[in-house]
């Protein structure tokens, strides 16, 4: 395969690494055992210390909270749970005073059926609000369209007050607005607006791929959702970003595309006007192997080389954790590969603590779809200084706590020059400091069974990564024979010679 081009990092984002807060998880300042706004701007020092350039905030909007916020009723106030918007500013002015970026998230499929929005569409068939959602009278739901969550929960409830049917692709509580409504559109435009007025950097777009559905409702085929990346999609995440570019300072909009097929996926980036990034989820998805991890970035290489900037992750509060997935010597291994191949790496905050799930008793459960354990609480201080709450709260967590969070805590973990935190803080202190690592070129190379090797390689600075799939040693490609410099390994104590089991190294090649 040819090399891909190599793109100027003009823009900030493209050599960011961009960190997930999920506020309820993050920081409670007030005791209430829930993470807030205050929380989180005392604690972003972290995110600046770990090397990240920016950090994008689950939403903190006014909500029911039935899917904890991204149930929005209200677009332009910050719920009283995480504070309020004199706090958003606050966090918003703190984070750029320490040279952290900040991106929120917006969810334009959907609104909260608390939202007045809805309450007005809902309320009768020739409210002007009624074409803001989707509505269909008769006695069975318009079609065979199921919802994200529940077991095969079909994705339209009927509302008594009307006797319609309206759609939700998630939870009930969650209709789903009508983009092809132009007024929808508008709308949400000016809720943009209205927090790129407060200096927002961007957006995290929450299922940007579903704003564009089937206007006659047809039910789905095989390999084809009708709810799902239709033509219409794209033209209104272009006016999206048209609508960033009203604003000085590099915006950026991140979309949450959750679409496996990257020849889907790609599109959604490589025509220069609509997502500047799109997030990519086959990871999360792939069994542990080197010749699928490698496939699907050759794939998606090849599918950009025209351009399209990556936007790789590994972690998210939707899914189990990489060191649940993996194993710690793994994650360790898939870290060192999202934050070196060519493209923008997402964290979810707690991965650089190596946590695992949290077990959540039956009787705590909160979460509709089984997502709790991701989101447990981060251990700032080991409980033995800072009591149960870890130093996240000074309450009881919502969720609770790592059971290992005596030894797992941010500030145990600084000290410890063996620690996953440690790693991390290096590997991005080692990006940033490497113009091949951050903005350079991908190039494969051939490597043992069980290797996965790429080349990055910027101005005629060459740098390997080799990356060991193995639970046994396994010799390094031949490339790595003119290797002068070991850069970093997961490991602590590497070898000289071959790759140990589960050990992921980066080396610098010739004189450069
Ligand atoms: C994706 C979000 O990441 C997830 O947490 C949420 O439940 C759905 N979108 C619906 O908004």
């Amino acid at each position: 395969m040819p090399d891909a081009p190599e793109l100027p990092p003009n823009e900030w984002w493209r050599t960011a690494v961009i960190y997930q807060i999920y506020p309820r998880s993050f920081a409670d300042s007030d005791g209430d055992g829930v993470g807030d706004l205050r929380g989180a701007t005392g604690r972003l020092e972290h995110v600046r210390d770990l090397g990240a350039a920016a950090v994008w905030l689950s939403p903190i909007y006014r909500s029911p909270m039935a899917d904890f916020g991204y149930d929005i009723a209200d677009h332009s106030d910050v719920d009283p749970l995480f504070g309020t918007l004199d706090d958003a500013d606050a966090l918003i002015a703190r984070a750029h005073e320490i040279g952290l970026k900040v991106l929120l998230d917006f969810v334009p499929n959907h609104t909260s059926d608390r939202h007045p929005w809805f309450a007005e569409s809902r309320s009768s068939t020739d409210n002007p609000k009624r074409s803001w959602y989707v509505w269909r009278p008769g006695d069975r739901p318009p079609n065979g369209w199921i919802a994200a969550f529940g077991d095969q929960v079909p994705a339209w409830t009927r509302d008594p007050t009307t006797d319609e049917w309206y759609l939700h692709s998630f939870l009930p509580q969650q209709p789903d607005l009508n983009w092809d409504e132009p007024a929808v559109e508008a709308a949400m435009h000016a809720v943009l607006r209205f927090w790129l007025r407060r200096g927002v950097d961007g957006f995290r777009i929450d299922v940007a791929h579903a704003i564009g559905k089937d206007p006659d409702l047809r039910d789905n085929e095989p390999g084809r959702s009708h709810k799902e990346d239709w033509p219409s999609v794209h033209p209104r995440l272009a006016g999206i970003r048209r609508v960033l570019e009203e604003f000085d300072g590099d915006r950026v909009a991140v979309g949450e595309v959750y679409l496996l097929d990257q020849h889907r996926l790609a599109p959604y980036v490589t025509t220069g006007d609509e997502l500047h990034l799109a997030h990519n989820f086959v990871f999360l998805n792939l069994p542990w192997s080197s010749e699928r991890f490698r496939d699907v970035v050759d794939e998606f290489e090849e599918l950009t080389r025209d351009g399209g900037w990556p936007a790789w992750c590994l972690n998210n509060h939707d899914h189990s954790r990489t060191a649940t997935r993996y194993g710690w010597a793994r994650a360790r291994v898939a870290a060192m590969l999202v934050l070196t191949l060519r493209g923008t790496p997402f964290l979810f905050q707690g991965e650089e603590l190596g946590l695992t799930d949290v077990p959540i008793g039956p009787q705590r459960i909160v979460d509709v779809d089984g997502r709790d354990p991701e989101r447990a609480p981060i251990p700032w201080e080991p409980p033995s200084e800072a009591g149960p709450g870890a130093g996240f709260s000074t309450g009881e967590p919502w969720l609770p706590v790592h059971p290992d969070a005596e030894h797992l805590a941010v500030s145990v973990q600084a000290q410890d020059t063996g620690s996953t935190l440690t790693f991390y803080r290096e590997l991005l202190r080692l990006r940033a400091a490497t113009p091949a690592l951050h903005s350079g070129t991908y190039r494969p190379v051939t490597a043992p069974p069980d290797v996965y090797a790429f080349m990055r390689e910027h101005e005629g600075r060459r740098v390997l990564v080799a990356l060991n799939f193995a639970p046994f040693a396994r010799p390094l490609p031949a490339e790595a024979a003119g290797g002068r410099l070991l850069l970093l390994s997961t490991h602590a104590d590497p070898g000289e010679g071959e790759l140990a089991a589960d050990e992921g190294r980066i080396i610098k090649l010739g004189d450069g």
